[in-house]
């Protein structure tokens, strides 16, 4: 059983794969929280979401290029606005981009473009929500961590772990590279937001049948969100910094 839902919510890439199926499964909550803020790219093309949004006026969709820092500001301005007074109590830094570029084909452009997405992205998104996420930890009605709190999930990967590596589907550079990365900012976001009441994770998805997964993946959206978001409800303070699988169980660094 999933414990009651946090208020308010964040997602970014929330126009498909796993970031549209997070908003549908929050929405359609029995108890859900009363604000989703679904962001994306295109707004005006993420069909899907819009259709989402029209079925349950909890769903207010934002633009957002996780990558564009006055984006990133003025989406915070309105996210206020929209909250009224209320903080951000669960931020799913979803979006990501997962290109391939093994020893021989890896280049520069490449490296950083998915290091600016995949790690310094949602590392200056967490910083700009930082005053609401704070804002929503010091008003819960509720002991310890926990999404209900305050909390900062960062999806990364199985393929960012270094221990593992050798034996699963070596390659993949820029995207191996930048979830390790992004473990690294979750850790640290851990242990700095601790004392303000915010938790922070990595959480891997699993193989998922998304654009960015394999045709022949073994999870398919719902299956996989249906999972992360039972882990993420039960968080509580001797998860935060952790890398999770969404079974629950830890995946070595
Ligand atoms: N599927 C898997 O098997 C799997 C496994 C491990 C981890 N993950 C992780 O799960 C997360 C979601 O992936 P997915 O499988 O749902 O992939 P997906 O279907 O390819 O979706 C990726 C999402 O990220 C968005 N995005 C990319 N760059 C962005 C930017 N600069 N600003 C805002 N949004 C941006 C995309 O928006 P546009 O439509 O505008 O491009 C899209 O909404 C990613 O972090 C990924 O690394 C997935």
């Amino acid at each position: 059983m999933m414990n009651s839902p946090p208020n308010t919510v964040l997602v970014t890439g929330s126009n498909r794969g796993l970031g549209l199926e997070f908003v549908r499964q929050l929405a359609s909550l029995p108890v859900s929280p009363s604000c989703i803020i679904a962001t994306c790219r295109k707004p005006d093309n993420a069909v899907a979401l819009k259709k989402i949004a029209s079925k349950y006026p909890s769903v207010h969709i934002l633009k957002l290029d996780v990558t564009d820092r006055e984006n990133i500001r003025s989406v915070t301005e309105k996210v206020g606005h929209i909250l009224e007074g209320q903080g951000l109590n669960l931020l799913l830094n979803n979006a990501g981009v997962g290109p391939g570029g093994d020893l021989y084909d890896v280049t520069e452009d490449i490296m950083m473009h998915t290091f600016k997405t995949n790690v310094v992205a949602p590392l200056l998104v967490t910083q700009a929500f930082l005053p609401l996420l704070k804002s929503a930890a010091k008003t819960a009605d509720c002991i310890g961590l926990s999404w209900r709190k305050s909390a900062v999930v960062n999806i990364s990967s199985r393929l960012a772990s270094i221990e593992t590596n050798e034996d699963y589907l070596l390659g993949r550079y820029p995207y191996k590279t930048s979830k390790a990365a992004l473990n690294m900012v979750s850790k640290n976001l851990g242990v700095d937001l601790r004392e303000d009441g915010i938790l922070a994770v990595s959480l891997s998805p699993g193989s998922v049948r998304t654009d960015m997964g394999v045709p022949t993946a073994p999870l398919l959206p719902h299956q996989s969100v249906e999972m992360m978001l039972q882990v993420i409800s039960g968080l509580n303070e001797d998860d935060s910094g952790s890398f999770l699988n969404f079974t629950g169980e830890l995946i070595p660094w």
